[in-house]
C-alpha cells in the first residue's frame, strides 16, 4: 500500500471485518474496535488509543506473504523469504504518518507478549490458545538478554499495556463504537 491515509488504513480494516482474527471467535475489525474502546476506557490517552486500534495492522493492510507470523491460511508455514512479524510491517506502514509513541505500541506488541509470557507465567496461562499458537512462531520466551533489550526501549510500558488490552479484546459479539468514531482521533496524532 502507497499513500498510506486514515481512509486506505480503514478500508483495509473494514475488508478484514469479515475475516477472522486467527483462531479467535472474532473477526480482526471486531478485535481492534474492542481493543480500541479499552484503551479509551482505561487510559484515555490518544497515543495509546490509536497504538491499539493500529496494533494489528500487519494482518490486514499488507500482502500477507511477505509477514512471517501470518494467520491467513493460506500462507501460513509458506511466506516469502525477508518476511518479517506482522508487529514490524504493521509499524513500518505507518513510520511516515504517525508518531513514535504510536509506532511503538505497534511494534513492540509482539515483543511485549513475549516478554509478558517470560515474568509472568500466570499471564501466559491465561492468554488464547490461538496466542500461545502465534507465540511460538514469534520467537517463544525472552532470555535475560532480551528481557533487558525490551525493558530498556523507549515506550515498553506502552507496549505491555497494550499487550495487555489486546487479550480483553477477543469478545464474541461485544458491541463496539464504529471505525469512523476514531478518525478525529487519528487525524490528530498524523505527522
Ligand atoms: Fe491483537
Amino acid at each position: 500500500m502507497t499513500d498510506v491515509t486514515v481512509d486506505t488504513i480503514f478500508e483495509a480494516l473494514e475488508t478484514a471485518g469479515h475475516v477472522r482474527y486467527g483462531t479467535e471467535a472474532i473477526s480482526e475489525l471486531e478485535h481492534a474496535l474492542q481493543i480500541a474502546d479499552l484503551a479509551d476506557e482505561m487510559s484515555g490517552d490518544p497515543e495509546l488509543i490509536a497504538g491499539a486500534l493500529l496494533h494489528d495492522i500487519g494482518r490486514v493492510a499488507v500482502r500477507q506473504e511477505d509477514v512471517s507470523d501470518t494467520l491467513v491460511p493460506d500462507h501460513m508455514g509458506k511466506t516469502n523469504d525477508g518476511a518479517k512479524g506482522h508487529d514490524t510491517v504493521g509499524a513500518d506502514l505507518l513510520a511516515e504518518i504517525f508518531p513514535d509513541r504510536v509506532l511503538a505500541g505497534i511494534r513492540l506488541h509482539v515483543a511485549a507478549k513475549r516478554y509478558l509470557c517470560t515474568v509472568e507465567p500466570e499471564y501466559r496461562d491465561r492468554i488464547s490458545d490461538g496466542s500461545e499458537l502465534t507465540l511460538k512462531m514469534q520467537g517463544g520466551l525472552m532470555d535475560d538478554g532480551e528481557l533487558e533489550a525490551f525493558r530498556a526501549m523507549p515506550y515498553a510500558d506502552d507496549a505491555v499495556q497494550i499487550r495487555r488490552w489486546d487479550d480483553l479484546a477477543k469478545v464474541p459479539g461485544k458491541p463496539s463504537r464504529p471505525l469512523e468514531h476514531w478518525r478525529p482521533l487519528l487525524e490528530s496524532l498524523m505527522r
